[in-house]
């Protein structure tokens, strides 16, 4: 790893792009007891952890090209977390309740050694003696080459983001070029390495991916034996550079009518408390899709996932606008597992966010005037 410390007299330009509060240590430390609750009776079992705010697409709905350009200020590697320094994080986490860690970008896989990361952040137990749901998501570009060393280190299993199987449309919506064909020679290298069932996510993107849902769908319920999942996500307003306009967004009720009409569908109950997908059954047996409504029906109310980007950054919301910063207290201040587990706790005792389901009730949510993190640095 070798990745050098920063001094901390100096705070590299990029970390000032978002601002950052110093969570205030509390006076008193109590023992973390895994059954935390913020402000609205949400637990802490979540835990998405950006490891590189750089990615090799340019998806528009992401990181647009006219922005995310070769003249774009990237966090400096001094500025990233070490594996040393997240795993110390997350050992806190999960002592605080989290069960799931879900390694994103950026691309995460452009990370180097990350598998690394992965076989440390495997050896982490639940308060109850648990192993962790140890997830990664990614665009599939370098799965071919990867997924063995990954299973090898402990993942369990694997999102691929895939927004059409037509490689004109594919290679336009990444914005680099990119070919299908390895993409889905990554989800097969996923199944061969015994990371399957593998998840497939396609944000929807009304004019530009609608004509894909039903090849998208009938290709992943017909060539994978139930290992592989599709769940269409309503293209959302996360960030400030995609141009976002709800007329861009297909509800993913018309999805599912759409489907309907082509394969025959039912509703699934719920499998667990803040799922954010609502799952269906194809009614002829072969397997099920999910539809992830962030936009038309928001899933704030249970809410249990924590954000933690490249730098440190703890991140209540994926539209926050305002980040806490757990970097300076464990590389600047010096602070002490029980002072870090008492920072978060603090953190999260605090917390009120529900963004999605104040937009969605017409109201315009505090902070919207504010500048809101980019999801190439906070992770889906
Ligand atoms: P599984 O445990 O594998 O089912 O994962 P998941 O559904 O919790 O997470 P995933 O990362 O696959 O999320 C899929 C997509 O849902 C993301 O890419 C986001 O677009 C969206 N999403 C995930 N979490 C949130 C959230 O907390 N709020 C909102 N608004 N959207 C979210
Ligand atoms: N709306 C919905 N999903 C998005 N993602 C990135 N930007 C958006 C957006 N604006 C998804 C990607 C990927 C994950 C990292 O986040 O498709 O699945
Ligand atoms: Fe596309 Fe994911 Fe890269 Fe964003 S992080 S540009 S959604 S591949
Ligand atoms: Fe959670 Fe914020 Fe998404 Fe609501 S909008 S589900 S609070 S991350």
């Amino acid at each position: 790893m070798g990745e050098a410390s920063t001094p901390s007299s100096v705070i590299p330009i990029a970390d000032l792009r978002y601002r950052a509060a110093v969570p205030p240590i509390p006076a008193t430390l109590r023992p973390a007891s895994g059954q935390l609750s913020d402000a609205l009776g949400r637990p802490l079992r979540d835990l998405r952890i950006s490891v590189t705010d750089r990615c090799n697409f340019r998806c528009s709905y992401c990181m647009p090209k006219e922005i995310f350009d070769r003249d774009y200020a990237f966090l400096p590697q001094t500025s990233l977390l070490s594996f040393e320094e997240i795993t110390r994080l997350a050992r806190v986490f999960v002592a605080h309740g989290v069960q799931k860690i879900r390694l994103t970008g950026g691309e995460p896989l452009l990370r180097r050694h990350l598998e690394t990361l992965v076989a440390m952040l495997a050896q982490l137990r639940t308060p109850g003696g648990l192993g962790l749901d140890l997830t990664l998501t990614t665009n599939g570009s370098l799965l071919a080459r990867k997924a063995e060393a990954l299973h090898a280190a402990g993942l369990r299993r694997v999102t691929v983001s895939l927004d059409a199987l037509d490689d004109a449309i594919f290679r336009r919506m990444n914005d680099v070029d990119f070919p299908v064909a390895d993409v889905l020679a990554g989800i097969d290298a996923v199944l061969a390495a015994g990371l399957g069932p593998v998840k497939v996510n396609m944000v929807v993107k009304r004019g530009t991916n609608e004509g894909q849902i039903v090849p998208m769908a009938r290709h992943f319920r017909d060539h994978y034996g139930g290992r592989a999942v599709l769940r269409f996500i309503e293209y959302m307003d996360v960030g400030s550079t995609n141009g976002w306009r709800m007329d861009h967004v297909l509800p993913s009720a018309d999805l599912i009518e759409r489907l309907g009409a082509v394969f025959p569908l039912e509703p699934l109950e719920a499998q667990a408390a803040g799922e954010t997908a609502q799952r269906w059954r194809y009614r002829d047996g072969n397997g099920e899709v999910g539809v992830i409504s962030s936009v038309t029906q928001a899933f704030c109310r249970d809410c249990n996932r924590a954000r933690l980007s490249t730098e440190g950054r703890l991140y209540l919301c994926l539209f926050a606008t305002q980040g806490h910063d757990l970097r300076h207290l464990i590389r600047d201040a010096g602070a002490s597992d029980a002072e870090l587990s008492g920072a978060v706790a603090g953190i999260w005792a605090g917390r009120a966010d529900r963004y999605s389901e104040i937009r969605g009730s017409g109201i315009t949510p505090a902070g919207s005037g504010e500048r809101r993190v980019e999801m190439h640095y906070i992770g889906g």
